[in-house]
């Protein structure tokens, strides 16, 4: 059969994360899906930067757009980042061009998923985004496949390997906000700015895209009650530490009675407990339905592998010519969720 050809705009941590495995995994993955998964063109900022993985087979583009749209492109994967900007553009125009995407990218969903969504299921194209929540962990397709029976009652979980990494590191090496920051950095966790990872809005962005899953909601991330971890002292730590219980950036989602709850903030848990245990930049997410009650995900929220892991599995799926609705049904038919009051009876 036919190669898959892919074009991928961003060549960062993702990025060469991806071309390692296809350069490494090539044969493993053909007898998969049963077909030859190529690299046709890539694109980055920086064109002759050394990327640590060799890129002169690839055609060159300085402008994604440019590469979505590329006749010898049939799958579009977007590791640039950022909301709005070139990875929307791009995205846009790969879907209009008749191309499937494969992203990371949570905050475009989060922002702008719903018009994305629907442009892709009028267009007849897919997006794939496993890689956007939880890193590693294979939980998108979890709800929307495996566990696509249930009626979800309530989805949870530690979904910021960064701010994972920086309270357990803080507490447990009793090491400075500073430095584990940059040990943060140094294992590829940070997104370009940080700030979204320790104001809690990645995580919301995560948050905000399981919810809409869970619940046949828009995705609603203006409506989440946010709260990130940059007034966690040391002193909170140990405070916590001293009488059992961990600080961990905590998300909460459930549908109520007023409406649905979206909640990501700092949050006080058992030291024993496995959320409280989890360490580094693991993530841990956890499902309720009421037919398969609860399951726990656990494993790599970020970094090169897990995060290359997530793209290169829907990259798979699509060689395989397996379809899924974007957020679990079709676009138009999401409703839009009325948010819940703080107020938590
Ligand atoms: P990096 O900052 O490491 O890499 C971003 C890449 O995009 C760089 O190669 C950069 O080029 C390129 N780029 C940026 N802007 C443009 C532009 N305007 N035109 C062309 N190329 C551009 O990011 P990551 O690899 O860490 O993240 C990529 C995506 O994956 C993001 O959406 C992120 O949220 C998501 N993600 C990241 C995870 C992680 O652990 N790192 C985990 C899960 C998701 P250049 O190199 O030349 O500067
Ligand atoms: N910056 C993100 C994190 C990357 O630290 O979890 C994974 O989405």
């Amino acid at each position: 059969s036919e190669p898959l050809r892919l074009g991928i705009a961003g060549l960062g941590t993702v990025g060469v994360g991806v071309l390692r495995i296809i350069r490494k995994q090539a044969e493993m993955l053909t007898a998969r899906t049963g077909r030859k998964i190529t690299v046709t063109a890539v694109s980055a900022r920086t064109r002759g930067k050394d990327r640590g993985v060799p890129i002169d087979g690839y055609a060159w583009e300085d402008d994604p757009v440019t590469l979505a749209t590329r006749d010898d492109v049939d799958v579009f994967v977007e590791l640039m980042g950022g909301a709005d900007g070139p990875a929307k553009a791009a995205t846009e125009a790969a879907l209009k061009a008749g191309k499937d995407v494969v992203t990371a990218n949570k905050a475009m969903l989060a922002v702008n998923g719903q018009a994305l969504a629907e442009l892709a299921e009028s267009e007849g194209r897919q997006i794939r985004y496993e890689a956007a929540v939880a890193g590693g962990i294979p939980v998108i397709k979890t709800l929307l496949e495996g566990l696509a029976g249930n009626e979800f009652t309530r989805v949870m979980g530690v979904m910021n390997g960064t701010c994972n990494y920086i309270l357990t590191r803080m507490q447990s090496a009793g090491l400075p906000y500073e430095t584990v920051f940059e040990e943060a950095n140094q294992l590829g966790y940070l997104e370009a700015d940080p700030e979204l990872d320790v104001g809690g809005i990645d995580a919301g962005h995560k948050l905000a895209i399981l919810a809409s899953i869970a619940f046949g909601t828009r995705v609603a991330f203006d409506a989440m009650e946010l709260e990130g971890i940059g007034r966690i002292t040391t002193e909170d730590i140990r405070q916590a530490a001293d009488m059992g219980y961990r600080i961990k950036l905590l998300g909460v989602s459930r549908m109520t009675g007023r409406g649905l709850e979206q909640r990501m903030s700092p949050c006080l848990v058992p030291a024993a407990s496995p959320l409280g245990q989890l360490e580094g930049g693991t993530n841990m997410v956890v499902v309720e339905g009421d037919a398969v009650g609860q399951i726990v995900l656990r494993g790599a929220g970020a970094g090169e592998g897990p995060t290359a892991s997530a793209v290169m599995g829907d990259i798979c799926d699509i060689a395989r010519g397996t379809r899924l609705p974007v957020f679990g049904q079709p676009a138009a038919s999401l409703v839009d969720a009325t948010p819940a009051s703080s107020a938590t009876p």
